[in-house]
């Protein structure tokens, strides 16, 4: 069947109207198109609705994200409407409605799109209308800015109700081309789609613009002294500071992923005299609430504070803050409200540092972030013009415990093995490191890929992922500043560590006499050294979080067993070895795991066999270098080659919840190679 016309409209222009954040945040808003298409059924034409389904962004809808309606039996939905203290059952009957196979699940704002009268209709979010829509006088306003053309509806729960109300406006008044949904956003309509996006942009700008020339300079107060933003780099490195403990309290009932932003909006928010006053109003737009939660926790203390004070005091405020959103749950909750999910903030506001930002994953971590900069513009806005007036708790305590978002909730797929948990594994950017980091990141988890180049760590990270899943480090491990500042890239990334792999290493295959001083530094710099190195700066997060975790050492074969012209490889190798031991010993009482592999004879895909390893080892075996990987696989008890998946599978082991109970191991991944077994 051919794109209906009226469809393929409505998908360029939903995706240009998401493509600008002026329009509409992230996965918010809706659009719709209504037109005629012949039913396979009756040969007969039939009036459809094409509306954006549950859940998807505008930005980028496709066609399979759009729900196809029969108009006619929307339309009759009417007759059955139970009353708004049912309205919720109007969800389920939509499925009635459903047209062919129906194409994506129908929002909750389907009603709206079906019930107006127009052909186009857009339900949007922007900053600008949700600024009006929140103001104390925003009915006011909106007769002031937008005329006739633009009607106020008070704040009304999206649903069938809103969409009975916005229809009869409609009907009422034909010179209005939308309207602002009071606590909201905006809905404008037009006959073709071009008039729905015209007008809708009309909506937004002018609100902008009417906001740019009204506002008053300051919106948010004068300047608080002691506030304003650290450097940059200062910043940054209180951040990292603070990252690993704030993770841990926002963790206490669910383990959390982190996203952090120093945005201009943010520092300058938190340096003026109004926001914590704001900060304890919360958000407004009904998006807000499952992902910001109804208010964020904000750190009373001024930016030059030092890491331990602040510390101190984020303790308290999180027992606080723990206290009061279990009594908002309290007064709000009925018997029928879903339980308590977790009381912990999503939130965290660090006047001179910036924002923390929270959820199950990163990408939700960042959009809640994306969501609390909307807010502030929204406030920003508002205050302006008037005074901030968000709907008031019980409205939001509805939406962040509506029965309908907690069906969507429990719809969502059984998390990944390896969720919520944070990696950083060094030399990944080839062989093993790379096999690792892309097992860990299918098995859910956030990775940073740290290595010598770049511009090769960035190149291995988008092979796994966008930057939500994998990052791309500089990092020379021999180098104690160069690996802290690894591990302060990994906590702003992601908020946190808890996988530490220590893979990078190198070899030089020469016999003792021909091992130059030069040769053992290295390879013990690197590997021994190296190794110490990243485990001391990701321990200190760890022990900081409270959560646990996993360090794993990738040791060789060659730490057990004896052969020659290995002498600095294999010592140093041992070295690592024995640091498993060590830390698994010293780490045990703060929940981490020391663990090892010993790798033997993996050729394919390494950067150690193709750079000059692979033809001494031939050598040395008196084999062509083409067939070392089958020579290695003759000498094992297997008899199978060792690949770099097969030592990424023994990492991904160590760190599942399966041997929760093993630490201070070495796990052979050789193929069975009897002169290194280790007992
Ligand atoms: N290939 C094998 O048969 C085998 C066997 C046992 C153990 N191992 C160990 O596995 C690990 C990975 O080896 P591979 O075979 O994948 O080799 P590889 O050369 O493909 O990968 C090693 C990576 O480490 C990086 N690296 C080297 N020095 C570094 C430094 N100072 N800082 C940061 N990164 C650095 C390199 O740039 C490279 O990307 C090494 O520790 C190696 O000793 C390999
Ligand atoms: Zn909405």
């Amino acid at each position: 069947m051919t794109t209906n016309l009226a469809a393929a409209e409505l998908v360029a222009r939903s995706n240009r109207l998401g493509a600008d954040p002026k329009n509409t945040n992230y996965a918010g808003g809706n659009t719709s198109a209504k037109g005629t298409e012949i039913d396979s059924v009756t040969g007969e034409p039939v009036e459809l609705l094409w509306v954006k389904g549950s859940g998807g962004d505008l930005g980028t809808l496709t066609e399979s994200g759009l729900a196809v309606l029969r108009l006619d039996r929307l339309r009759a939905l009417v007759n059955v409407y139970p009353g708004l203290d049912r309205e919720d059952e109007m969800v389920a009957a939509f499925d009635y409605t459903l047209h062919g196979k129906g194409g994506a699940a129908p929002s909750i704002d389907t009603a709206m799109h079906a019930l107006v009268e127009a052909d186009h209709v857009d339900h949007l979010h922007p900053d600008s209308g949700i600024a009006i829509a929140t103001a104390a006088d925003g009915e006011d306003l909106t007769t002031a800015i937008f005329g006739d053309r633009v009607t106020w509806v008070p704040w009304r729960r999206p649903g069938f109700q809103l969409g009975l109300d916005i229809a009869a406006i409609r009907d009422a008044s034909p010179e209005a081309i939308g309207c602002i949904l009071g606590g909201h956003g905006i809905t404008a309509w037009g006959e073709t789609s071009d008039e729905a996006e015209k007008n809708s942009l009309w909506i937004i700008d002018t609100a902008a613009a009417y906001i740019v020339a009204n506002s008053k300079t300051e919106p948010f107060g004068a300047e608080l002294s002691g506030f304003g933003a650290l450097a940059p780099a200062e910043r940054r490195a209180k951040a990292a500071a603070l990252a690993p403990t704030i993770r841990g309290l926002v963790s206490t009932d669910m383990v959390r992923v982190g996203h952090f932003t120093d945005a201009p909006e943010v520092l300058d928010f938190l340096s003026r005299v109004e926001h914590p006053r704001l900060a304890a109003l919360g958000t407004s737009c009904p998006d807000h609430f499952l992902r910001t939660k109804v208010k964020p926790l904000l750190l009373d203390l001024p930016a030059e504070s030092s890491v331990e004070d602040s510390i101190a005091r984020l303790h308290e405020l999180h027992i606080a803050y723990r206290t009061e959103y279990q009594a908002y749950y309290d007064r709000n909750a009925t018997p029928d409200s879903p339980a308590i999910r977790g009381a912990d903030p999503l939130i965290v506001l660090v006047p001179g540092v910036g924002m923390f930002s929270y959820g199950a994953n990163k990408q939700t971590a960042r959009v809640a972030g994306e969501f609390y900069v909307n807010a502030i513009n929204v406030m920003r806005g508002a205050e302006g013009l008037s005074t901030y007036a968000p709907i008031d708790e019980a409205e939001k305590f509805r939406i962040e415990y509506w029965a309908l978002e907690e069906a969507k909730l429990a719809r969502m797929p059984k998390p990944k093995p390896l969720a919520t948990r944070i990696a950083l594994v060094t030399g990944a950017a080839s062989g093993i490191g790379k096999a690792i980091a892309t097992r860990l990141a299918a098995e859910g988890a956030c990775v940073v890929i740290a290595d010598l180049d770049l511009s090769k760590a960035q190149a291995a990270a988008a092979e796994i992922g966008n930057t939500d899943v994998a990052v791309g480090v500089q990092t020379n491990v021999t180098d104690e500043a160069q690996v802290q500042a690894a591990v302060d890239a990994t906590v702003l990334a992601f908020g946190g560590l808890d996988l530490v792999v220590n893979n990078a290493g190198l070899s030089l295959s020469k016999s003792l006499l021909e091992t130059t001083v030069a040769d053992w530094d290295l390879q013990h710099d690197v590997m021994a050294k190296g190794s110490f190195l990243v485990s001391r700066a990701g321990a200190r997060v760890l022990i900081d979080q409270k959560l646990g975790g996993d360090i794993v050492y990738i040791s060789s074969k060659n730490s057990i067993f004896a052969g020659p012209n290995n002498i600095a490889y294999s010592a140093a190798k041992a070295d690592q070895a024995h640091q498993v031991r060590l830390l698994a010993a010293e780490l045990g009482e703060h929940g981490v795991k020391v663990n090892g592999i010993n790798p033997d004879g993996v050729v394919r895909g390494s950067g150690i066999f193709a750079g000059g390893w692979g033809a001494k080892r031939a050598a040395v075996y008196g084999v062509a270098e083409e067939d070392l990987g089958k020579y290695y696989a003759g000498r094992t008890l297997l008899k199978h080659e060792v690949l770099p998946e097969n030592v990424a599978n023994a990492v991904f082991v160590l760190c599942s919840a399966d041997l929760s109970h093993t630490t201070g191991l070495h796990i052979p991944v050789d193929a069975g190679v009897a002169a290194a077994f280790l007992r």
